[in-house]
C-alpha cells in the first residue's frame, strides 16, 4: 500500500462517496464502521486499488481501541507514503430537547462525533513518521445553536475546536502534518431522512427540513464528496481551517 486513506463511516452517505472518489484518484481504503459496504469493494477492486473494512462501533471505547490498534499496524509500513485520516461518521441524534435527553444517547454521541476522532488522532500522530493529512467532517450546526440538536451542535463546535488547536500544535511542532474540517452543507443521506422522522415537539425546525428535501435543496453526497477530494489533495490546502462547501459553489 502507498497511498492510503483512512474513512470512517465510510458504509454509506457521505463517506462512501469520499471513499469512491479516492479509490479512482489511486488511493486504497481502509473503512471503519458497524456495516460494511460491499460496492465500494468491487469499486476498489475495478481500480486496482486495496480495500480493508474493519468492523467497529465508535460508539464504544475499547472497540475504537482495539480496530485503531490493527488498522495503525496495517498503515504504518515501510512503503507507506500518505495517511489521511477522515473523520466522517457522525450522528445527529439525540434529537431532543434537553430535559428529555437519554444519558446513553448523549454518551453515545459524544464518543462518534468528537471523542473517537481526538482518539484517533491521538494515536496515529503518535506513532506514524508518515505524512498525516487529518480531514473533519464539521457541520453548520458548529457554529449556530438549533434547538432540539443540542449535543449534536455542541460535539460538532468541540470538533472544530480541537481541529484548531492541532493545527496549532503542529505549526508550532513543525511537522508536516496538516488537519482541517469541512462543513458539507445539507445532503440528501439517511441522516436527513432521521432528520424528517422525529416530531415537531423534539425539534421545532422539522417543515424546514421536510421543504429541503420536498423542494429538491439536499445536495447529492457525490457531488460534496467531489468538492472534499479536491480540497483534500490540493497542496495550498491550509491547516486548521475550517472550510465551508458555500465557499466552494458558484
Ligand atoms: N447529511 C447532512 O445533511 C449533513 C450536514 C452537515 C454535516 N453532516 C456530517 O456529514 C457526515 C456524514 O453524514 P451522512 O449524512 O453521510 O450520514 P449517514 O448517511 O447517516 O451515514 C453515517 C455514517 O456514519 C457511520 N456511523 C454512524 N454511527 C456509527 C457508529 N456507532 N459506529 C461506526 N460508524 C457509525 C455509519 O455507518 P454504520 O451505520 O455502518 O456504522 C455511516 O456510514 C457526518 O459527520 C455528519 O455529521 C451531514
Amino acid at each position: 500500500m502507498k497511498k492510503i486513506a483512512i474513512v470512517t463511516g465510510a458504509s454509506r452517505g457521505l463517506g462512501a462517496a469520499i471513499s469512491q472518489k479516492l479509490v479512482e484518484e489511486g488511493y486504497s481504503i481502509i473503512s471503519i464502521s458497524r456495516s460494511e459496504n460491499s460496492t465500494l469493494h468491487t469499486i476498489a477492486a475495478d481500480n486496482d486499488q486495496s480495500y480493508y473494512h474493519f468492523p467497529c462501533n465508535l460508539a464504544d471505547g475499547s472497540e475504537v481501541e482495539d480496530t485503531f490498534t490493527k488498522v495503525y499496524e496495517k498503515v504504518n509500513q515501510p512503503d507507506t507514503e500518505e495517511i489521511f485520516l477522515i473523520h466522517n461518521a457522525g450522528t445527529v441524534a439525540p434529537i431532543h430537547t434537553v430535559g428529555h435527553l437519554h444519558h446513553q444517547t448523549v454518551t453515545d454521541s459524544t464518543q462518534i462525533n468528537l471523542i473517537s476522532p481526538i482518539i484517533m488522532t491521538n494515536k496515529l500522530l503518535k506513532i506514524t513518521d508518515k505524512k498525516v493529512t487529518i480531514a473533519n467532517i464539521t457541520s453548520g450546526a458548529a457554529q449556530r445553536p438549533i434547538e432540539g440538536w443540542s449535543v449534536y451542535c455542541s460535539t460538532k463546535a468541540a470538533l472544530n475546536m480541537f481541529t484548531q488547536t492541532v493545527a496549532l500544535e503542529q505549526e508550532t511542532a513543525g511537522t508536516p502534518h496538516k488537519i482541517f474540517a469541512f462543513n458539507p452543507g445539507i445532503m440528501d443521506t439517511d441522516m436527513q431522512g432521521e432528520i424528517r422522522s422525529s416530531s415537531e415537539e423534539q425539534f421545532t425546525d422539522i417543515a424546514k427540513f421536510q421543504g429541503y428535501k420536498e423542494d429538491g435543496l439536499l445536495r447529492a453526497p457525490e457531488t460534496v464528496a467531489n468538492i472534499f477530494v479536491s480540497l483534500l489533495l490540493d497542496t495550498e490546502t491550509e491547516s486548521g481551517v475550517i472550510y465551508q462547501i458555500n465557499d466552494f459553489l458558484n
